[in-house]
C-alpha cells in the first residue's frame, strides 16, 4: 500500500496559517482521489523531535564502539531511539509532503532537527567510493510553504534558503522528484491576499490528482 508521509512543521492549524490552509486543501484532495493510500499526519510541534545533542553523540559513540542499545543511559535510548524510530518511518514511506511556513528565508528549526534524524548513512544515504549516494530512489515529495513575499522569481530569489536545503537534501537521498507549491507575496500585496490563497488553494487540488 502507498504510504504518504503528511510532515507539518507549523505551531498552528490551517484556521490561522496559509500553508496548513494550503496543505490541508492537497491533502484531504489526495485522501478522496487515492482512498487506499494511507496517509500518516506527523505534526512535528506535537511529535518528540530529539535534536542532537550530548546524549545523542554519546549514545551514538557508545553504538560506534560496540556497546548495545540496552547499554545506554535512559535519556541516550529515548533520543537515539526515536531517532532511529522516525528514520525508519521516513524510509518506509512511498511519498513526502513537506508543509512549512517562510521564517527568515527558510523554515522553522523542527524541521531542521527532523531532517537530522532521518539523515542517516545506510538508510537514506550510503557512502561509496564515488562519494555519497541517495538510496531513496523510488519515492516523490513535495513542499508547501507560504511567504510573505516573493521568492519564486525575482530579486529576492536568491535569498531562499528553506526550499533549496529541502531540494539539496532531498537529491542527497536520491529522492528524484521534488516539487514545490508557494503561497507567496500576500504580505507585500494585502489586497490580494485572498486571491493568492484561493489561488494557491486550488493549484494544490489539481497537484493531489497527479502527485
Ligand atoms: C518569525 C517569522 C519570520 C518571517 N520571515 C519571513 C521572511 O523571511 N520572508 C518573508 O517573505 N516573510 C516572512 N515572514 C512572513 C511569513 O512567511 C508569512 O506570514 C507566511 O504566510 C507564513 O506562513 P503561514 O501563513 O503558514 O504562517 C515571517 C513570519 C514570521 C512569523
Amino acid at each position: 500500500m502507498t504510504k504518504v508521509l503528511y510532515i507539518t512543521a507549523h505551531p498552528h492549524d490551517d484556521t490561522q496559517s496559509y500553508s496548513m490552509a494550503v496543505g490541508k486543501a492537497f491533502i484531504d484532495t489526495y485522501k478522496q482521489v487515492h482512498p487506499d493510500h494511507e496517509v500518516i499526519h506527523l505534526d512535528l510541534y506535537k511529535e518528540y523531535i530529539p535534536e542532537i545533542d550530548v546524549d545523542v553523540f554519546s549514545g551514538w559513540g557508545k553504538l560506534r564502539s560496540g556497546q548495545s542499545f540496552e547499554q545506554l543511559s535512559a535519556e541516550e535510548k529515548a533520543k537515539v531511539g526515536r531517532m532511529n524510530e522516525l528514520c525508519d518511518q521516513f524510509v518506509s514511506a512511498d511519498k513526502y509532503v513537506f508543509v512549512t511556513p517562510m521564517w527568515n528565508f527558510s523554515f522553522p528549526p523542527v524541521l531542521k532537527a527532523y531532517i537530522d534524524a532521518v539523515a542517516v548513512a545506510g538508510k537514506t544515504f550510503k557512502y561509496t567510493e564515488q562519494g555519497p549516494v541517495g538510496l531513496l530512489t523510488d519515492k516523490k515529495a513535495l513542499h508547501i510553504q507560504a511567504r510573505g513575499g516573493f521568492y519564486s522569481e525575482g530579486p529576492a530569489a536568491q535569498m531562499e534558503m528553506g526550499h533549496r536545503y529541502l531540494s539539496v537534501i532531498m537529491q542527497f537521498f536520491g529522492v528524484p522528484s521534488f516539487e514545490g507549491l508557494f503561497v507567496e507575496g500576500h504580505a507585500a500585496m494585502p489586497e490580494k491576499a485572498e486571491e493568492i490563497k484561493a489561488n494557491a488553494i486550488a493549484r494544490a487540488k489539481e497537484l493531489a490528482h497527479t502527485f
